[in-house]
């Protein structure tokens, strides 16, 4: 489908930060070279290093060399043309009103009309400021369209949360604003809706008569790496639970919404997170990783990594017990965790389907074996895909054994975009649909508020295994456990 894109100013605080040079940048760049943006967006980067647009440019383009993706005279050239850079070292109304004036610089430079984005690729810390100096020099509006990109954790808990709300909604419109979560972005995060309501097998079937428990896991091999900074503040909860994890929750759990745009399915969401039953304690536990080995590394403990305390309680790792208290759900676990130096990277979602009532087979089966239930693997990541596990007669045997209809993305398709590549696209284009609404996010800080007003200390665990022994508690059915498949 051709769409069209309007030429705009892409306004990036945090130019010099780990976001922009993994993500956003490649991100942007792809979606140059993709031919969605030819000569419509023109970036400027704001942080407080003090540096001049050639030390910006020079450093994208390394970055963009770096991850391989073009030869140096492609770079030099749209870097030259695009790339601008102002160093801002408070957020005092001089500064912004600076900013403000090489805004229009730029836009007279480049004949944009004014419509501007402006992405906070920030410490969560030091969102407010810039929001307030943002409205109060009239950033907020142009003689364009003007949007405003929030980055994750938005707030620290409801209070917090609120208060950033009422922020945000005192210098601009809902309709401007974009939290962003990158999760929403991947593939196969988005399919989880279209797996669900482009096909009727599914979804007849997704219901506490047909499903026996629900697991959602994402987990990483990965460190704090050099991030302790922001982690320790943060912790796998704030981190990865109430925004990603709870993310995928609701995508798999919510009702099909009237119609396929912004406020029709980020209403559905909403109604899931006001379904969960209040969280107890015995609900949740949290870990942290111990020295250990992940591969055939060894990979030092949590307390030990560069910058964190040596007696920190920041969890590592979270497990949790939900219920969706309503119609469709009552009374099917939706287990889902997350942590740091787990075994493997993988993001998964397990749909456990219930046994057959009765046990026609028992008597070929032998005393060990039973039928196993049926499950929906959705595999977010690494090899994205999904694998339905069903029952089969092993032929010449009296015998049931369980086979996989398999489905791979990387089988049919190339060119799988990066979730950040569709997440700024739909912002440049002015789709909200994969961005969070500012009552959920409420909604999602209110619901772990027993959480987070109590929370518990955090089991040690191995580096390299699953998390700690603990979680295995949270599982109600003697026939369940955690699994990664
Ligand atoms: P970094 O610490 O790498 O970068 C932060 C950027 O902000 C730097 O450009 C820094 O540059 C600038 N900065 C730091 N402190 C301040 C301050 N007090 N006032 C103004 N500018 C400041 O962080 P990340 O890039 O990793 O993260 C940025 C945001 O993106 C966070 O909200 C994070 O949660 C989110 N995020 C990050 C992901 C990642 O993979 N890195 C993934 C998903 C979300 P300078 O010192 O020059 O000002
Ligand atoms: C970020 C978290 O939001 O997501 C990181 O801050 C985490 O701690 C990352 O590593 C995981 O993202 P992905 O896309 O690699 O699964």
């Amino acid at each position: 489908m051709k769409v069209s894109v309007e030429p705009h100013l892409f306004v990036i605080f945090g130019a010099t930060g780990d976001l922009m040079h993994r993500k956003l940048l490649p991100a942007l760049y792809r979606l140059v070279t993709g031919g969605h943006l030819t000569k419509k967006c023109v970036i400027l980067g704001v942080a407080r290093t003090d540096q001049d647009d050639a030390a910006f440019r020079q450093q994208a383009q390394q970055t963009l060399l770096d991850a391989g993706f073009l030869t140096e005279d492609t770079a030099n050239k749209w870097m030259q043309e695009n790339l601008h850079y102002l160093p801002m070292m408070t957020s005092s109304p001089d500064e912004f009103a600076a900013l403000a004036a090489k805004i229009e610089a730029v836009e007279r430079e480049h004949e944009l009309a004014g419509n501007r984005i402006f992405y906070l690729a920030l410490p969560p810390s030091a969102f407010p400021t810039t929001i307030e100096a943002l409205g109060s020099v009239g950033l907020n509006k142009s003689a364009g369209w003007t949007r405003l990109v929030i980055e994750k954790p938005f707030g620290r808990d409801l209070a917090s949360a609120r208060e950033l709300n009422n922020l945000v909604h005192h210098h601009f419109d809902e309709s401007q604003v974009y939290r962003i979560d990158h999760y929403l972005g991947k593939e196969t995060v988005q399919n989880l809706l279209f797996f669900r309501f482009a096909n009727v097998m599914f979804e007849s079937l997704w219901n506490r008569d047909r499903i026996h428990s629900v697991q959602i896991t994402v987990a990483e091999d990965l460190g704090v790496e050099h991030r302790a900074g922001y982690y320790e503040t943060a912790g796998a909860f704030r981190d990865m639970i109430q925004n990603h994890v709870t993310q995928l929750m609701t995508l798999v759990a919510m009702e099909p919404p009237v119609g396929f745009n912004a406020d029709d399915i980020r209403e559905e969401k909403v109604q899931v997170l006001r379904s969960i039953a209040p969280i107890k304690p015995g609900d949740f536990v949290f870990g942290q990783y111990a020295a250990g080995k992940v591969g055939p590394s060894a990979v030092i403990g949590y307390r030990d990594e560069e910058k964190v305390d040596p007696e920190s309680i920041t969890e590592t790792f979270v497990a949790l017990r939900l219920e969706v208290a309503n119609w469709r759900w009552q009374g099917v676990p939706f287990y889902i965790r997350t942590g740091k130096r787990l075994q493997r990277r993988v993001s998964q979602i397990v749909v456990n389907f219930r046994k057959p009532p009765v046990s026609l087979f028992r008597p070929f089966q032998g005393e060990d074996s039973s039928i196993h239930s049926n499950k929906l693997v959705i595999s977010i990541q690494p090899d994205e895909g999904f694998d339905l596990h069903f029952e089969v007669k092993a032929p010449g045997e009296t015998k049931v054994e369980t086979q996989r209809l398999r489905h791979r993305y990387s089988d049919t398709f190339t060119n799988i975009p990066d979730g950040y590549q569709t997440l700024l696209f739909d912002v440049i284009l002015g789709d909200q649909t994969l961005f969070v609404r500012a009552d959920e996010v409420e909604a999602s800080w209110k619901l772990y508020r027993p959480l987070l007003e109590n929370p518990p200390a955090p089991h040690p665990y191995w580096a390299g295994s699953w998390g700690p022994t603990e979680a295995e508690k949270l599982i109600v059915h003697s026939d369940d456990h955690w699994r990664v498949i």
